[in-house]
């Protein structure tokens, strides 16, 4: 089939979080699997400053929205581990800034550019897509433009189009006074009017809307975003949609996460051989400045500090167990104030037991998954996740809240069945937490003899598992099948 995948990061080009990583493993799966697949993404400050090997494919594009006219260029660089062509739009005065997403007041424009390019950039190719896949709001403009700006052409006649939701709590919400920039001011009539009445314009419901088919990154999810609690203002208009609503999970990169191959790390290691593991074990706690030792479990948290993953949990929790257990814990995240600031505070206050990096690092992400006993991961809601997963791999136990793709992927040990590979708290709260981490302690035990036996016992469970994207491509192809069907 030929697809047209467009989203706002890629991985290898610009990542905040797994949107892209997922932006990146996917494409080069389906090219994998003998698709034609074309990406889109803007050319960012960031990606511009490296040498990607890019190669301009169209000097000059333009699109007017609103009465004004913003030009723009096209560069292709291939995604690597692939074949899979990336168009990357620029436009400096729109996507020529330090951060990937901003607080400029633009975000409707940059993102309805975005939209609007992509699809000149297959009528400038001549390339005819069957399906175009959308991803999340900054690009769920997508298939209403089809049936308005984009409807004339024949070209896109038999193209139809898939919007996968990675996170409903990013909408593009925006003052319905940006209508005529997003490009749709002629189309007022085809958006929905409830929310216009209410002075609003949705980039995200505009995509439930008017997609072929919609598509969630876990079969949990899927099913809670349909209910009033956790559609944050969706849900109606998701069941609405529900026949052609899917949770497809998904995959980890099983090439770059793999601790038996992992470039980044001081020691390799597999289930056969954990020697490894207890190296960068050694090395995490050493060069974080913590005193090593190889009975005391060293937690691990590698996240966005934001509201989404539960770390206001850890403030009331972890004080109180960092005090009369003597774990240890490695932390590496950006984001909100708040959580960066007790992170700080806590390292500050426990010296040798806590050590936070305030940073995004590709590096010290790796090092710490394979580095630490246990992965920490209190997601108020989690589309999926890709964190856990990666720990499961690396035989790091996560403890987790059972919601979303946490629940579709960790289950909770039982030493008596040896069942489970990780630890799952229900309740999201202090007590839910405070209980899971309660559990993973006893699992260690004394971290010696026959206690490690049983750590290597819930270790196995989660390092044989897997998760590659082989079966889940299988899934969006189907998908792919059934909004185009007779097509490839
Ligand atoms: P989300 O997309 O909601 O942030 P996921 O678990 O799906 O959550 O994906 C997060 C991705 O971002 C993972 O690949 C993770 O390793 C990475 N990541 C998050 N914070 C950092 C950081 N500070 N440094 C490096 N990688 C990070
Ligand atoms: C979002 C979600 C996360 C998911 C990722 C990739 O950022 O928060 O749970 O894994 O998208 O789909």
């Amino acid at each position: 089939m030929n697809v047209l995948f467009v989203s706002s990061e890629v991985a290898g080009f610009a990542k905040t979080g797994g949107l892209g990583d997922v932006s990146a493993a996917l494409p080069r799966a389906l090219g994998a699997r003998g698709h034609d697949v074309r990406v889109v993404m803007p050319m960012y400050a960031r990606v511009e400053e490296k040498d990607h090997g890019f190669e301009r494919v169209i000097r000059e594009g333009d699109v007017e929205l609103g009465g004004v006219r913003v030009v723009y260029s096209v560069f292709r660089a291939t995604l690597p581990g692939s074949q899979v062509p990336v168009y990357f739009v620029r436009c400096p005065s729109l996507y020529g800034r330090p951060s990937i997403y901003g607080q400029d007041g633009d975000e409707h424009l940059r993102f309805a550019v975005l939209c609007w390019a992509a699809l000149q950039i297959c009528q400038r190719l001549r390339f005819s897509p069957d399906v175009v896949h959308a991803n999340d709001w900054q690009t769920a403009l997508l298939p209403i433009l089809l049936k308005s700006g984009f409807a004339w052409d024949r070209m896109f006649d038999r193209t139809r189009t898939v919007l996968t939701i990675h996170n409903i709590g990013h909408q593009g919400s925006f003052d319905a006074g940006v209508l005529p920039q997003t490009g749709l001011g002629g189309s007022a009539h085809l958006v929905h009017g409830d929310q216009l009445r209410e002075g609003r314009f949705n980039f995200l419901l505009t995509g439930i809307l008017y997609a072929n088919a919609i598509t969630t990154v876990s079969p949990t999810y899927a099913r809670e975003i349909q209910h009033d609690e956790q559609g944050v203002g969706l849900a109606a208009f998701l069941r609405e949609r529900r026949e052609v609503l899917f949770g497809i999970l998904n995959g980890i990169d099983e090439g770059e996460w793999d601790p038996s191959t992992d470039r980044y790390l001081p020691a390799t290691y597999s289930l056969a051989d954990l020697a490894g593991k207890e190296a960068c074990k050694h090395n995490l706690v050493t060069t974080a400045g913590l005193p090593y030792a190889r009975h005391v479990p060293v937690f691990g948290v590698v996240s966005r500090l934001v509201w989404q993953k539960g770390f206001d949990l850890c403030q009331k929790v972890l004080p109180r167990v960092l005090a009369k257990t003597g774990i240890q814990l490695a932390v590496l995240g950006t984001g909100e104030p708040e959580h960066e600031q007790f992170f700080s505070a806590l390292a500050r206050r426990f010296p040798k037991q806590v050590a936070y990096r305030r940073a995004f690092s590709e590096e010290v992400a790796h090092l710490i998954e394979a580095g630490a006993d246990v992965f920490l991961m209190p997601s108020r809601y989690e589309p999926c996740g890709l964190n856990q997963m990666y720990s499961l791999r690396y035989g790091t136990a996560p403890i987790v809240h059972k919601t979303g793709g946490l629940a579709d992927t960790v289950s909770h040990f039982d030493p008596r069945t040896g069942r489970g590979n990780g630890f799952v708290f229900e309740h999201f709260d202090e007590g839910g937490l405070g209980w899971a981490i309660g559990q993973a302690l006893a699992a260690w035990g004394s971290g010696r003899g026959k206690d490690r036996e049983r750590w290597h016992a819930l270790q196995k469970n989660g390092m044989t598992a897997s998760f590659g994207w082989a079966e889940r491509v299988t899934a969006y192809e189907q998908v792919y099948r059934l909004v185009a069907p007779g097509r490839g």
